[in-house]
C-alpha cells in the first residue's frame, strides 16, 4: 500500500535491531551490501538497540511466521518487524528493490524511499535453483554470486549438482581418485552431434577441462549461503550418471573395466554396480564427507543395461527376490534412504526414486512433467516441482533459436514459466506435500557464468514469484513489475536476456 511522502534514507541514517539474535547481524550485512554501492560505506548498526525515529529499525515477533515481515516506510522512520531474521531478510530485498535504479550509480548523499506499507511473506518454504556444476565448472566466486542472485529473489534453497558422467567435483578425502582423476575429461564435444551416435562425426576440442571444490571452499559455500538464508542440497548422483566415479575407481561398475570420464553428454548405460557391496561401502563413505540435512542422490535415467549382464547384480535379484531389473534401483535407493536416516538425515531424489517404490520420508523433485511429484504428493511424501515444461531454464527463451547461443532444445519463454501451477491436479490435503518449486540449470551449453546468467535472468524471476505467491498471480502485472527489476540486474552488473523487454 503506498503512502503519501518519502524517507530520506542517507548515509548517515543509523540502524537499530531490537533483538539479540545473533543472525540479526547478517541482515545488517545485507543492508550494508545494498547500501555499499549507494553512500560508498555501510550504515553505522547499533545492536540490540531499540528502534528510533530517522532511523531504520528492526524488530523481531515471534508471534508471526519465521519468514514474514512487515515494512513501514513513512517520513519519520523505516520499521521492519518480521517473524524471524529469515523474515528481516526478506524486508532487506524488498527494500533494495524500493531504491531507486539512480542509486546505484553511488556518489549521491541520500536516496528517496517511497513511503509504504508493505506486508509480506512466502507461501511454499522451498523456492529453489539447481546448478549443474558437472558439465561446466562454476567457481566459488561464481557459486556465491548465483547464491546472491537467489537471495536478490528472497528464494531459499540452492541445489548443488556435484557429480555427473562428465566430472565428479567434490573433494571426498577417503576417495582421492574421485577428484585426480574424476574431476578432469580429456577434451569436450564441440556443438551438438547430429546424428546422436556420438561417432567419428563429432569434433572435440581435444582440450583437457576439470575443476573441483576442496571441503574448505563447500563450507565457505554453505556459510555464505546460511548468512543469506539459503539451504544448500547437495546432489550426489547415485546410481545413475556415474560415469566419472567409475573412470576414478573401475570396481565401482559392473564390468570393472577402466572407462574414461565422458565427453559427450545423455544418458550413459555405466553405472554403479548394486550387486556389490563394495559399491554402498564407497556411497556411505563418500555421504559420510558430505555434509547437510538433505542429501539429494539423483536417481534419474539409470539404465539397467548393465545390471541384467552382470552376476553380482542378477545375485543381488534372486537374493533380493526381485523379479525385473528395474527394482534393483529402489533396492539400492532405499539402502541408502536407510543409512542417511541413520545418520539423521533425510534423502531427496529425482522422481524416477518413486519407480522403485519408496519410503514416506524421501524427498521427490519432480522433473518428467509434474505426474511424478502429484504420485508423491498424494501418497504423503515431500514434493519440489521442477518439471521440464517450465522449470528448465537450459532450454530456449524464444524460438528464433538462430539468434540465440546454442541451448539444450525447447523452448520456454518467461510467460511459460510463470503459468506453472504447482498445485495442479492436487486436493487439499496433498497440496500441503508440495513444499515448493525449483528451477533447474543444466550446463551441457552452457560454458561460462555470463551465459548462466543469461539464460536465468529473468526467468528466475517467474520461478520465484511461482513460489512466494503461487494463488495470486497475473502475468502482466509482473511484467509491469519486472521493468524495475531488470534495471536493477543492470544496477548489480548481471547479465540477463531482453526478449520479454523487447516492444
Ligand atoms: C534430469 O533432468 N535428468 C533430472
Ligand atoms: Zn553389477
Amino acid at each position: 500500500t503506498p503512502v503519501e511522502g518519502v524517507f530520506r534514507l542517507g548515509a548517515s541514517t543509523p540502524v537499530c535491531i531490537e533483538s539479540s539474535d545473533e543472525r540479526m547481524r547478517w541482515v545488517a550485512d545485507a543492508l550494508d551490501e545494498v547500501l555499499q554501492p549507494v553512500f560508498g560505506r555501510g550504515l553505522e548498526c547499533r545492536f540490540p538497540q531499540a528502534g528510533e525515529p530517522h532511523a531504520v529499525n528492526f524488530l523481531l515477533d515471534a508471534s508471526m511466521a519465521p519468514d514474514a515481515y512487515r515494512l513501514m516506510v513513512t517520513t519519520e522512520r523505516v520499521d521492519i518487524c518480521a517473524g524471524a531474521p529469515e523474515g528481516a531478510f526478506y524486508a532487506v530485498q524488498t527494500l533494495r528493490q524500493l531504491l531507486p535504479v539512480e542509486a546505484f550509480d553511488g556518489g549521491v548523499r541520500t536516496v528517496e524511499l517511497p513511503a509504504v506499507e508493505i506486508e509480506d511473506r512466502p507461501a511454499m518454504a522451498y523456492r529453489g535453483l539447481m546448478l549443474d556444476v558437472a558439465r561446466h565448472f562454476f567457481t566459488v566466486d561464481e557459486v556465491k554470486r548465483t547464491l546472491d542472485l537467489l537471495a536478490l529473489h528472497k528464494m531459499n534453497v540452492f541445489h548443488w549438482h556435484l557429480t555427473d558422467d562428465q566430472g565428479w567435483r567434490l573433494e571426498i578425502h577417503k576417495y582421492p581418485e574421485l577428484t585426480r582423476v574424476g574431476s578432469v575429461r580429456r577434451r569436450t564435444l564441440i556443438g551438438k552431434d547430429p546424428g546422436g551416435e556420438y561417432d567419428e562425426t563429432c569434433r572435440y576440442d581435444e582440450r583437457p577441462y576439470g575443476g573441483f571444490y576442496t571441503q574448505e571452499e563447500v563450507r565457505e559455500v554453505v556459510d555464505y549461503a546460511a548468512r543469506r538464508f539459503i539451504t544448500v542440497i547437495p546432489e550426489i548422483e547415485f546410481p545413475g550418471h556415474a560415469v566419472a566415479a567409475l573412470a576414478s575407481y573401475p570396481w565401482l561398475g559392473c564390468t570393472g573395466e577402466q572407462y574414461e570420464v565422458r565427453q559427450t553428454w545423455d544418458i550413459d548405460d555405466r553405472v554403479f554396480c548394486v550387486g556389490r557391496d563394495s559399491t554402498f561401502d564407497f556411497i556411505e563413505g563418500v555421504l559420510d564427507e558430505v555434509i547437510g540435512l538433505y542429501i539429494h542422490i539423483g536417481g534419474d535415467e539409470c539404465p539397467t543395461k548393465m545390471w541384467e549382464q552382470c552376476p553380482h547384480c542378477r545375485a543381488r535379484m534372486r537374493a533380493e527376490g526381485l523379479t525385473a531389473p528395474r527394482q534393483l534401483q529402489g533396492y539400492a535407493t532405499k539402502r541408502v534412504e536407510r543409512f542417511l536416516q541413520a545418520h539423521g538425515r533425510r534423502l531427496i531424489g529425482w522422481d524416477e526414486i518413486l519407480d522403485g517404490g519408496v519410503s514416506p520420508t524421501a524427498a521427490v523433485m519432480s522433473w518428467r512433467g509434474t505426474e511424478g511429484g502429484i504420485r508423491a504428493a498424494r501418497q504423503g511424501n515431500p514434493v519440489v516441482m521442477a518439471p521440464t515444461t517450465h522449470c528448465y531454464l537450459d532450454y530456449y527463451q524464444t524460438d528464433d533459436v538462430a539468434n540465440e547461443p546454442l541451448a539444450w532444445g525447447g523452448c520456454l519463454p518467461l510467460s511459460k514459466v510463470y503459468e506453472l501451477d504447482p498445485y495442479e491436479g492436487l486436493d487439499s490435503l496433498a497440496q500441503r506435500c508440495v513444499l515448493g518449486v525449483q528451477a533447474n540449470l543444466w550446463t551441457e551449453y552452457i560454458p561460462d557464468f555470463a551465459q548462466a546468467q543469461y539464460m536465468l535472468l529473468p526467468r528466475l524471476a517467474a520461478v520465484a514469484e511461482v513460489g512466494w505467491a503461487p494463488r495470486r498471480r497475473n502475468y502482466d502485472d509482473f511484467l509491469r513489475r519486472m521493468e524495475h527489476l531488470r534495471l536493477l540486474y543492470g544496477a548489480c552488473g548481471y547479465r540477463y536476456a531482453p526478449h520479454p523487454f523487447a516492444h
